[in-house]
């Protein structure tokens, strides 16, 4: 219990310091890799504002957007020793620790919007998210960022056969490996914050990202080529530590939990309206885009099949038939 000073000089009135939230200040450090103004920067943004908001302050979300702090190599240890409490990378990255979430990467999947936020915040959700069983960490929600095109160096990626020996960056998952390799191009390893170096030092000839990152980090300077294939999605799992989300009372767990699940509706018709404003301005930019149309894309998933073999003997192809029956 606390006073404050009532309307009348010396009125003290008692308040419950708890429920006011003057007690003890709460500070979340949420550390992430790409730009402020892309899909992510800006969701991690307005989850800051809501929380602040309904917590009357007394929680604050601190944010170190484009690997400031941490990179994609170090920013999941730094959350597990509670070095920072949330991160929200794309769950591409996760899928060492989480097997099932290989299932989301599979190439032409999905095919709009609608469909990824049918997954992403139904009851399959709930279900996905709790594939991240750890003692450290736990997984809030997914946040999207939107479809994945392939920009090249030297020349346009049209037909299967312009993937034929090319270096392609692609993030560590096997699904993203195999899906280069069947279609017999080189899967290259790299982390985000050095993407840009690694494209200028020819480590590279291409690579899969959504309109926002290749927009934002300016992966389209120096002849570059883009194709719009829509062939995958890139989307994140937002996670808090463990013990920390363990600290906070029911009530300040509520609040977070509530401020992400507005955030995240907010998040995918943000996440639209980014991608295709940014898309815009790569046109503007002259910089050569094509659109793969609809056969063209039916000749790439046919050249990606292999990859749902793969899954077919995985633990994720339960899952696989789920969202197809979902999707249906
Ligand atoms: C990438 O590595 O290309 C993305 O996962 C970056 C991001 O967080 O959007």
């Amino acid at each position: 219990i606390g006073f404050q000073q009532g309307l009348f000089q010396n009125e003290k009135i008692p308040y419950d310091t708890e429920q006011e939230g003057l007690s003890e200040q709460i500070t979340i450090h949420f550390s992430h890799v790409v730009a402020e103004d892309t899909p992510k920067g800006q969701a991690a943004m307005k989850f800051a504002q809501l929380v602040a908001e309904r917590s009357h302050n007394k929680i604050r979300v601190e944010i170190s957007p484009n690997a400031l702090l941490y990179n994609d190599e170090t920013e999941l240890a730094a959350v597990k020793d509670n070095k920072v409490q949330m991160i929200a990378p794309s769950f591409s990255k996760m899928t060492k620790e989480v097997p099932a979430w290989e299932v989301l990467d599979l190439p032409y999947l999905f095919h709009t919007t609608d469909e990824v936020q049918k997954v992403f915040t139904g009851e399959m959700a709930d279900d996905l998210l709790a594939e991240l069983n750890n003692k450290q960490i736990k997984a809030l929600g997914f946040w999207q960022n939107g479809f994945k095109q392939m920009l090249s160096e030297q020349k346009q990626i049209i037909q299967v056969n312009d993937f034929h020996g090319l270096k392609v960056r692609a993030m560590p998952s096997d699904v993203l490996t195999k899906q280069f390799q069947s279609v017999q191009a080189i899967p290259i390893n790299s982390s985000f914050d050095e993407l840009f170096t690694d494209m200028n030092n020819k480590k590279m000839d291409a690579m899969e990202n959504t309109i926002s990152n290749i927009y934002s980090k300016r992966f389209y300077d120096r002849e570059k080529y883009l194709t719009l294939s829509d062939h995958g999605i890139l989307a994140y799992s937002v996670i808090i530590n463990q013990s920390f989300w363990q600290s906070l009372s029911t009530a300040d767990q509520h609040i977070i939990q509530e401020a992400l699940a507005e955030t995240t509706k907010w998040n995918f018709k943000n996440a639209q309206k980014m991608n295709s404003l940014d898309l815009e301005k790569l046109e503007s930019n002259d910089l050569p885009i094509y659109h793969l149309s609809n056969k063209e894309k039916e000749r790439w998933a046919k050249a990606f099949q292999p990859v749902y073999k793969y899954i077919e003997s995985t633990p994720a192809q339960s899952y696989l038939t789920k969202i197809q029956t979902v999707l249906q």
